[in-house]
């Protein structure tokens, strides 16, 4: 990732892509050379790009006592987890099934946060035998079924509770989770009492606090009123003699997918802990839980032109992937910039598109109004595919999922195979 003087720029919002005569290039890998050889639809991702992204976080909390916990729902693949627990980074899971990834990577279970609404209780069981870190806890009832699980099996659970400190995160409303009106969380009004609970359950020892505001968020605003609320609520739970350790500050901090411009993760860290230095809490154990701003800007989707069919409202650019590799425009209306493999001559006649994929739904889009200078059989990349792409695809009308490439300089790694169709129907019978 350090681009010698005549490395041409790179593209808004993907530091570690740009052109090199006229051939879009991840970082020393033309992609075109990539998609011939792997097939597309095909996800790459950029090995500098996340250690570059997790260095902003831990410049911006060094010095401190502070772990970042991954939060695998952002991009699970087994080679990315590797690459974030060798580079020290602990996990943030929400099933077993995240559980078993972390552990099969070789992650340390103390490490690991347990988050979710939904643990059903042999998750609970998998998740104390093997000794996680903390369970963040969403409700009074979870808090009662856990003692019962822990005190069963003759464990002791390390809990904070989830507040949900009814700050606006300002995002999409399916990915903003801090509000009063979300399933997320105890109010931070009836936390203290949750606390107090907590305290008198068997096999449970409280060990922290925890808060997640939302996702995609580009403002700090929200996390310093967040933190705010958090501080405030330590204050009044120590003061009822239950001690806090450490502070569970979520993830949810946003990329640059469309002009966004949130703050660099070491620039928002300096203003919070400017904030918990200045009440006293600089000294607490802070965890974090980011997933999209380590993983999200560092992957593209690699996908082929199979036809142009111009109409009369619309043209139509079809590709060969769809809302099953790419389920963010379909879900959220979510923009990702899209580019050609091969940079456009300067006279090439530019049409607007909305770029489609050959899944039977309207809502299979992956770009509407792009302006492309494009033809049959060319390949483009989808920007910003890192987080919730892979991790959130479907086999959607029989469609085998994508293959992944890591690529490290000048070498890429296939990290998942290209989904076979008896892979598809392993688990049917007739
Ligand atoms: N911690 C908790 C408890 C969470 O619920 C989430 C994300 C994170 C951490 C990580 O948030 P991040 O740093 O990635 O924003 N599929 C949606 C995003 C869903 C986020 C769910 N929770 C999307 O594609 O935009």
């Amino acid at each position: 990732m350090n681009p010698s003087p005549s490395t041409p720029a790179p593209l808004p919002g993907a530091p570690f892509l740009h052109y090199q005569d006229g051939q879009l290039m991840l970082e020393q890998l033309p992609l075109a050379e990539l998609a011939r050889q792997h097939g597309t639809p095909l996800f790459v991702y950029s090995k500098a790009a996340i250690l570059a992204a997790l260095a902003a976080y831990q410049r911006g909390l060094a010095g401190r006592q502070a772990l970042v916990c991954y939060a695998m729902k952002a991009n699970s693949s087994l080679a990315i987890l590797k690459l974030l627990a060798e580079a020290g980074c602990g996990f943030d899971i929400v099933s077993a099934g995240e559980l078993e990834r972390a552990l099969a990577v070789g992650a340390e279970p103390g490490k690991i946060v347990f988050s979710g609404v939904g643990k059903t209780r042999a998750e609970m069981r998998c998740a104390l035998e093997v000794g996680v870190g903390c369970f963040n806890i969403e409700s009074q009832a979870e808090l009662d079924v856990l003692s019962e699980v822990a005190t069963a099996g003759g464990h002791v659970a390390p809990i904070s509770i989830r507040v949900n400190p009814n700050v606006d995160a300002r995002t999409h409303p399916y990915i903003s989770t801090g509000l009063k009106g979300n399933k997320f969380g105890i109010a931070h009004e009836q936390a203290l009492a949750a606390y107090r609970h907590a305290a008198t359950l068997p096999g449970l020892r409280v060990t922290g606090i925890d808060c997640h505001i939302g996702s995609q968020i580009t403002e700090s605003t929200p996390y310093l009123e967040a933190m705010d609320r958090v501080l405030d609520l330590v204050t009044a739970i120590e003061a009822a003699g239950i001690p806090i350790q450490h502070i569970d500050f979520g993830g949810g901090l946003g990329i640059d997918y469309n002009g966004d411009t949130p703050p660099a993760a070491d620039l928002l860290w300096q203003q919070l802990l400017a904030k918990m230095d200045a009440r006293g809490f600089g000294k607490r154990r802070i965890l974090i839980e980011p997933g999209r701003s380590l993983v999200g800007n560092a992957g593209i989707c690699l996908t082929e032109v199979l036809f142009l069919k111009p109409g009369e409202q619309k043209n139509f650019c079809i590709v060969d992937a769809a809302m099953n590799d790419l389920p963010r425009p379909a879900l959220y209306e979510a923009f990702h910039r899209i580019v050609p493999l091969a940079e456009a001559a300067a006279d090439a006649v530019t049409t607007t598109y909305d770029v489609v994929g050959p899944v039977c739904e309207s809502g299979d889009w992956l770009g509407r109004d792009r302006a492309l200078a494009v033809r049959q059989g060319e390949l483009l990349a989808v920007l910003s595919a890192g987080a919730y792409c892979m991790s959130m695809a479907s086999n959607y009308n029989t469609r085998p999922r994508a293959a992944e490439l890591l690529v490290d300089g000048t070498s890429a790694r296939v990290i998942r195979q290209r989904e076979t169709l008896p892979d598809l129907w392993r688990a049917e019978s007739v």
